[in-house]
């Protein structure tokens, strides 16, 4: 019998398996260690936050994640980095980036796994409880014996990485609530009329306030084929709801009617679009003119039709018809209710032993880095509690 079988050697699991101690094995169903890491933060990994903090998060619980993240913080991470070599930067927001390439961090958790037997393409497929411990099947290698299980699996975003929503069915079949799971950090779909507007300013990408539900992001919003992107969309997809509308202000930040109406008394003649060009990007200026059905120059509009074009521009309300979905979500909302599990330890009340963590638990992080903070303070959570715990016990 080894002391710790590890499922998942994602950013949680392998973290967790860096502080175990005693015999240790993980095991991943992918053909390296580490899939998302690499592919994230567009192949230089955002691997944390300089700002974390409870609020940065969604839970149905939304204390759950304090003991974690206060006891291994972004700034532990950060010098983890740092004793490794790592070279990194700031980029916006807090974000710490790799200067390289998001295979620092992979070799780094290897490197600090090391103690533990990793083996890939291997799948967990069915879990026993037993008085010692567990016995787990895997595919290819039978049955092992283990004291301590920990469940780090991941959500259901991007299947095509190997994303199974396994950890849902472990919880289940040992008791345990799983709240409603659905994409988010996902782009926003459209109907037809929306969609053809999204299309003609594809590739245009313009700072934006978005708003939904009463929270709001300031970034970046981008125009694609299939209808809205950016960080600022991305952000505030894990707060939208279908049939709920979602509020766009352009240009945040700008006074567009005091703007335009100055250049009315000033350059009467200019053009409305070209007017509304000194604060919107020119094709963006024209769709919101376009929007607010206004024509001729700036000296034909009314106070009135200013304040349409305003409203246009500043209050944009639009209602996505859904999202692209967990095929391009970068993560899972909902998961694994917390209610089940020691926020200190993330060791299920109801089976000691077994612990669940990272993105499969029902704690999700905001679009920056967030959510692997959640997985580096999750997993070290339960590999310091196991090694606590001492080899054999
Ligand atoms: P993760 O999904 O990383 O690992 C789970 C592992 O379990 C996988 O390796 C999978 O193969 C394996 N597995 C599943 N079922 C199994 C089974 N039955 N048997 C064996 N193995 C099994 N976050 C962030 O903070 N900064 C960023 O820059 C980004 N960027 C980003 C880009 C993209 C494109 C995506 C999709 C996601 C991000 N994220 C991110 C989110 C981040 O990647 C995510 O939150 C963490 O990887 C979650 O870590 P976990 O270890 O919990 O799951």
């Amino acid at each position: 019998m080894i002391d710790t079988l590890i499922l998942g050697a994602g950013a949680a699991g392998l973290f967790c398996a860096a502080h175990t101690g005693g015999s240790t094995l993980v095991v991943d169903h992918a053909k390296a260690p580490g899939e998302k890491i690499r592919i994230s933060g567009g192949g230089r990994c955002n691997f944390t936050n300089l700002h974390t903090a409870p609020e940065n998060f969604l839970s149905g619980n939304p204390h759950f994640c304090k003991s974690a993240l206060n006891r291994y913080t972004q700034w532990d991470f950060v010098d983890l980095v740092d004793r490794n070599r790592i070279p990194w930067h700031e980029k916006t927001l807090g974000q710490l980036f790799c200067d390289d390439s998001s295979k620092d961090i992979i070799r780094m958790l290897v490197e600090e796994a090391r103690g533990a037997e990793l083996r890939l393409r291997t799948s967990a497929t069915a879990i026993e409880k037993t008085p010692e411990g567990f016995r787990v099947t895997l595919d290819p290698g039978g049955v092992v014996a283990c004291r301590h299980l920990v469940v780090a699996t991941g959500g259901k975003s991007i299947p095509k990485m190997g994303a199974t929503g396994f950890a849902y069915q472990v919880a289940e079949q040992f008791g345990h609530q799983v709240t409603e799971t659905r994409p988010a950090l996902v782009p926003l779909t459209f109907g037809d009329a929306m969609k053809e507007r999204c299309a003609a300013l594809s590739g245009l990408s313009a700072p934006a306030r978005v708003s939904c539900n009463g929270t709001s992001f300031d970034e970046a919003l981008l125009f694609t084929h299939r209808g809205l992107s950016g960080p600022a969309i991305l952000q505030i997809s894990s707060y939208w709801r279908e049939g709920e509308r979602i509020s766009v202000a352009l240009a945040p930040g700008t006074g567009v009617l005091d703007t335009l109406k100055a250049q009315r008394q000033a350059r009467g003649r200019t053009s409305v679009p070209n007017a509304l060009a000194e604060i919107l990007p020119k094709r963006l200026a024209e769709d919101a003119v376009d929007r607010a059905g206004l024509s001729g120059n700036l000296a034909d509009q009314s106070d009135a039709r200013l304040a349409d074009l305003e409203a246009a521009v500043r209050a944009w309300q639009l209602t996505p018809t859904g999202s692209e979905g967990y095929r391009t979500a970068e993560v899972t909302l909902g998961g694994i209710d917390t209610g089940g599990l020691d926020a200190r330890t993330m060791e299920s009340r109801h089976v000691p032993g077994l612990f669940f963590i990272g993105e499969a638990v029902d704690v999700t992080g905001w679009l920056g880095g967030y959510n692997f903070q959640w997985a580096w303070s999750s997993g070290w959570a339960a590999g310091t509690e196991i090694a606590a715990r001492g080899v054999g016990q």
